[in-house]
């Protein structure tokens, strides 16, 4: 079966004094750009607080793909969802009213994202696909760039493809995707893929993009 593929990159790794630059290297050959969002409490680093974030995202000549990895995101959520972002995702161990704020992301016109750590069970949260358009889940722990592939995470990978079954939700994984790896999650069933060093580490980061969709799309047909 040959399965719609995506890739979205995170600015991460990207140099955050020339954002526009970088972002315009990238925009016309992703599918969205995906803006990772740390409070260095929910995870030990920060990145952007709401403000920053708004203008990056009302200034983005793409869609924005939200990865929110902070605590009291019921609240957060809806904000970003309000301002424009393509898709908002929640991590599930930071919500305390997951379904509520997955359906406001919807009713906010945003695409809903459940995002899942390594160390959290899909079954424990499966029970939410009515209200996902997207799972993501983490292939490192959250909080930093460059860290290494975590194969035993196909597994989950799989487990969610499964849960997924013919429903048009979104796969994603997020966490050291690269030329390596690639093949590896998409085999295990994800289509959607978070990259960011690989990306922004690369001479030529438009380039690396189509490297990795071209490889993703061999090894899903
Ligand atoms: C990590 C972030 C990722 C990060 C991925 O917590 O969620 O999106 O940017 O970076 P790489 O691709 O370098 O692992
Ligand atoms: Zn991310």
């Amino acid at each position: 079966m040959t399965r719609e593929i995506r890739i979205t990159p995170s600015i991460l790794n990207a140099d955050f004094d020339h954002l526009d630059q970088e972002i315009g290297k990238i925009a016309g050959v992703s599918d969205l750009i995906h803006l990772d969002i740390m409070d260095n409490i929910f995870v030990p680093n920060f990145t952007f607080d709401f403000e920053s974030a708004s203008t990056i995202i009302k200034g983005c000549p793409i869609g924005v793909d939200a990865h929110l990895m902070v605590a009291n995101v019921d609240e957060i959520a809806p904000k970003y969802a309000q301002v424009g972002c393509a898709s908002v995702t929640i991590h599930a161990e930071a919500s305390e009213n997951i379904a509520q704020t997955l359906r406001t992301i919807r009713s906010e016109g945003s695409r809903s994202g459940l995002a899942i750590k390594p160390n959290s069970s899909i079954e424990e949260y499966e029970r939410f696909s009515d209200l996902v358009d997207m799972f993501l889940i983490m292939t490192v722990e959250p909080g930093f760039g460059g860290q290494k592939f975590m194969s035993e995470m196909m597994d989950k990978v799989r487990a969610t493809r499964k849960v997924i079954g013919n429903r048009p939700i979104w796969l994603q994984v997020d966490g050291g995707i690269s030329l390596e790896t690639i093949e590896i999650a998409v085999e295990a069933g994800a289509d959607t893929f978070v990259a960011g060093s690989a990306v922004f580490k690369s001479d030529d980061p438009a380039h690396m993009i189509n490297a990795l969709r071209s490889l993703a799309k061999s090894a899903s047909s």
